[in-house]
């Protein structure tokens, strides 16, 4: 498969997706997000693929939804292309995602970023919402994923002024899992993803849904849930094989069921 916007690879059970319209600071064109679904969905079919990084060039991970591409649409044909039906792409992916953020992560970039389970960021990082900047709303999911990764207050003033956040602060926000040398960004997140796919993956999997359910359940359902999701990994192979290999203290051999 040829892709225009982005650049696809695998590092061994990692798949590692670029954006790669630096043109554009990788702003999200249409055109763009559909290569990205396409290749999502590869990675997800491959059983070769234990989790997936997201990431952008050192100076931008993506500058947002294309400005250009966006600004004379009807709110009939903005309705038509709701960017929650096709850049949901990302949130829909039942492998671990993680977003490998340098640079620009605006508007758009940023709520990409978030629909990944986690960010990891070069410490050259600038998040922000700067849509009201431009006369329009946070329309991926911003208002929402924002003020439920860093409180009501901090969400709030960053979508009314539109200002960036550096790397540092968001960290202390609790955005992000670390901040990296913009440097390192890719190979740390490749690493990071690549432990995570080390593990059985139908169970990186059910962690991944447990943690999400959060943001869908009241607590004592999400308790509920997580408590019949461990007892269904007590009929399962690598449940078998993970408590056994402790038990016989060698390293155990995921079946990937
Ligand atoms: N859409 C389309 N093109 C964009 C773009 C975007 N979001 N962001 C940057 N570009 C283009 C610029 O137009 C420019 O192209 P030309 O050379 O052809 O003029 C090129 O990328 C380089 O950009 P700049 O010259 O502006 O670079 P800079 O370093 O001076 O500034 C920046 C960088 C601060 C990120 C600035 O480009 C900027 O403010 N971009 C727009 C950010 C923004 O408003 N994002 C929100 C978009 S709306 C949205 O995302 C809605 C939603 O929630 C779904």
């Amino acid at each position: 498969m040829t892709y225009k916007n982005i650049l696809v690879e695998t590092r061994g059970r990692v798949g590692l997706i670029t954006l790669n319209r630096p043109e554009a600071l990788n702003a999200l064109c249409a055109a763009l997000i559909a290569e990205l679904s396409q290749a999502l969905d590869a990675f997800i079919e491959d059983d070769g693929i234990g989790a997936i990084v997201l990431t952008g060039s050192e100076k931008a991970f993506a500058a947002g939804a294309d400005i250009k591409e966006i600004r004379l649409m009807t709110p009939a044909e903005a309705h038509a292309r709701t960017f929650t039906n096709t850049w949901e792409c990302i949130s829909r992916c039942n492998k671990p995602t993680i977003a490998a953020v340098a640079g620009y992560a605006l508007g758009g970039g940023l709520e990409i970023a978030m629909m990944c389970d986690m960010l990891l960021l070069g410490d050259n990082a600038k998040l922000g919402l700067p849509e009201i900047t431009i006369g329009a709303v946070p329309g991926g999911g911003g208002t929402q994923r924002l003020t439920r990764a860093i409180g009501k207050s901090k969400a709030m003033e960053m979508c009314l002024t539109g200002r960036m956040m550096a790397a540092e602060e968001a960290e202390r926000a609790g955005l992000a899992v670390r901040v990296v040398p913009a440097a390192d960004l890719v190979a740390e997140a490749v690493a990071l993803a690549g432990k995570i796919a080390s593990f059985s993956l139908p169970i990186s999997r059910m962690v991944k849904e447990a943690v999400n359910i959060t943001y869908e359940m009241p607590l004592k359902a999400g308790l509920q849930f997580e408590h019949r999701l461990f007892n269904l990994t007590m009929a399962m192979e690598d449940q078998a094989e993970g408590m056994g290999a402790f038990v016989d203290k060698r390293p155990p051999t995921w079946k990937h069921r």
